[in-house]
C-alpha cells in the first residue's frame, strides 16, 4: 500500500544540460568559450562537481538541422558525440553522473548496450543513457534504414529495445558471473548476444528518457529511473509529478520509483533588480538581429534577408511547402499561414518588432528562474519541500564560466536551507541519485 503514496524527499539535486546547439547558449560573447573544445567541457564539469552536482548531460542530434537546402545558420555549431566526449571527461572528474543521449530509432541495441556498458566501466559505474526515439523522419536519411517508423511505433520500438538492453545488463547472476546468453526475435530485429563486460558496480547504467507525449510518459513510467522533463514551472511540475507517480504505480512500479528533473535556466544576482537587468542583457544576446530573422524564416519557408529585425514582422505569406521548423521538427504545413496572420496580429497588437517577437517566443519563459540567490533558493526549497521535482537540469547561458554563481552563490543558500546535498552520496550515480539497485528483469513480479 505505501509503495503506491508518493514520499518527498525534501530535496533537490542539479543536473547540467551542456547545449552545443539551439540560442539558449550565448557563443559570441567575450567569456563564451568553444562549442566543441575539450576544454569548455572539462572546466564546466568540473565546477558542476565542486558544486555536487549529480549528472553532466549530453543532447543528440544526428543531422545538422537545413533550411532552404542550407545548414541552418543558428545551429552551425557542432555537437561532438556525446559517448565519446563522456569517455573524455570520466577521466577529469571523479563523481558526477555522465549522461548520453541515445536514441533507440537509429542504434541497435547489443551494439548500444555494450558502448555504454564500456563508458559505465571507464566512469567507474556513473554512466547513464538519456533515451529518446528522435522526433524527425528527416534525421532517418542519414541511415540505411532511411526515415522509418512513425510515432507510436516508435515507441513500441524502443520499448523492447530498452527490454533488450536490460536484458543483456541482467544476465549476469552475480557480478562476475556467469552470464546467459540473451536471445530476442521480434519484429524490429533478432538479437543473439552475450555480454561482452562485466556487471557495473552499479548494476547497470541510470535509465533517463526524454519525451512529452502520453505514450513517451507510459514509456518512462514503466521503463525510466529518471525523466528529463519540460515542465519547470511550479504548478505545471507538481501536475506532471502527480501524472508520472500515476503512471508508475499503473504500471506495477512504486509511487517513488521514477526521478523527475525538468529543464531550466537560472538568471541571478546580488538583488532581483540586478537579475532582471542581466535577464534583458542575456536575452539580447541569446536572440541577435540574424538569429531573429532566421527563426521567422523556418516559419515563413522564404528569405526574410530583407526584412528590418527592428521593423514589423513580414506582411507577405509562409510558403507552405517549405516551412518545416528547420525540417527537424515540428512540421507546420498548412498551419503556416495561420500561424502568420496570428503572429503578425499579436505583434501588431504588442507594438513588437520581428526581435523582440522571436525574443518573447523563444525567452523559456517557463523554465527560467530569475532573480537573487536568496530569492531563488526560496522559490526552490518550496520544490523540494512538495516533492514537486528531484532536481533540475540546468541549461547555462554562458559555456564554460556559466555554472559558476549557481555553483558559489545559489548551492550554498540550497545547502544551508538543507535541501542540497553537501557531500556526494557514493561514487555511482545510482547511488547518488538516491536510486534503488534494479530488480532483475526476469525476476520482475508485477503489482
Ligand atoms: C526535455 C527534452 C529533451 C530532448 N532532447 C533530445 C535530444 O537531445 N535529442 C533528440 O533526438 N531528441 C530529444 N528529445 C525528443 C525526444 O526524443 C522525443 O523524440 C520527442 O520529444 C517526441 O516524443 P514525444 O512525442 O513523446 O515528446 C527531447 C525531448 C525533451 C522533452
Amino acid at each position: 500500500m505505501t509503495r503506491d503514496i508518493f514520499k518527498p524527499s525534501g530535496r533537490i539535486q542539479f543536473g547540467i544540460f551542456f547545449q552545443g546547439v539551439n540560442s539558449g547558449t550565448i557563443w559570441k560573447a567575450a567569456e563564451s568559450g568553444s562549442q566543441t573544445d575539450f576544454e569548455s567541457f572539462r572546466r564546466i564539469v568540473q565546477t558542476a562537481e565542486r558544486g555536487k552536482f549529480a549528472a553532466f548531460f549530453l543532447g543528440e542530434g544526428l543531422r545538422l538541422r537545413e533550411h532552404l537546402g542550407r545548414p541552418h545558420a543558428l545551429d552551425v555549431v557542432g555537437r561532438p558525440d556525446a559517448q565519446t566526449m563522456l569517455a573524455a571527461l570520466a577521466s577529469v572528474t571523479t563523481n558526477i553522473g555522465l549522461v548520453a543521449t541515445q536514441n533507440t530509432t537509429y542504434n541497435d541495441p547489443a551494439d548500444l548496450a555494450h558502448r555504454l556498458s564500456s563508458l559505465d566501466l571507464i566512469s567507474g559505474g556513473r554512466a547513464a543513457w538519456n533515451v529518446v526515439t528522435t522526433d524527425n523522419a528527416w534525421t532517418g536519411a542519414n541511415f540505411r534504414r532511411g526515415g522509418y517508423l512513425d510515432h507510436a511505433d516508435r515507441y513500441r520500438h524502443a520499448e523492447a529495445f530498452v527490454e533488450t538492453a536490460k536484458r543483456i545488463w541482467d544476465s549476469w547472476e552475480t557480478p562476475s558471473g556467469p552470464a546467459h546468453r540473451v536471445l530476442h526475435q521480434g519484429q524490429h530485429y533478432t538479437v543473439d548476444v552475450t555480454p561482452r563486460l562485466p556487471r557495473s558496480p552499479q548494476y547497470r547504467p541510470v535509465l533517463f528518457q526524454a519525451g512529452d507525449s502520453p505514450e513517451g510518459r507510459d514509456f518512462a513510467a514503466r521503463q525510466a529511473d529518471v525523466i528529463f522533463s519540460a515542465h519547470p514551472r511550479f504548478d505545471d511540475a507538481v501536475e506532471f509529478r502527480r501524472d508520472i507517480v500515476s503512471r508508475s504505480v499503473a504500471a506495477g512500479r512504486g509511487a517513488n520509483a521514477v526521478r523527475i528533473m525538468p529543464a531550466s535556466e537560472f538568471i541571478l544576482a546580488a538583488t532581483d533588480q540586478e537579475a532582471r537587468e542581466k535577464k534583458d542583457w542575456v536575452r539580447s544576446l541569446q536572440i541577435g538581429p540574424q538569429q531573429a530573422i532566421a527563426y521567422l524564416e523556418q516559419f515563413w519557408g522564404r528569405e526574410l534577408s530583407a526584412y528590418d529585425p527592428d521593423g514589423p514582422l513580414p506582411d507577405i505569406d509562409p510558403v507552405v511547402e517549405e516551412t518545416s521548423e528547420t525540417r527537424g521538427s515540428g512540421f507546420h504545413g498548412a498551419k503556416a499561414r495561420q500561424l502568420a496572420d496570428q503572429w503578425r496580429a499579436e505583434a501588431k497588437d504588442k507594438g513588437l518588432s520581428i526581435r523582440q517577437f522571436v525574443t518573447s517566443r523563444t525567452a523559456r519563459i517557463d523554465s527560467t528562474f530569475t532573480g537573487s540567490y536568496n530569492a531563488v533558493a526560496d522559490h526552490l526549497a518550496q520544490y523540494a519541500r512538495v516533492g514537486a521535482v528531484d532536481g533540475f537540469n540546468i541549461s547555462p547561458w554562458l559555456i564554460p564560466t556559466g555554472l559558476d554563481d549557481i555553483v558559489n552563490h545559489l548551492v550554498p543558500e540550497l545547502q544551508e536551507r538543507g535541501v542540497y546535498p553537501t557531500e556526494y552520496r557514493g561514487s555511482t550515480l545510482r547511488e547518488n541519485l538516491g536510486l534503488e539497485t534494479p530488480v532483475r528483469l526476469s525476476q520482475q513480479v508485477s503489482v
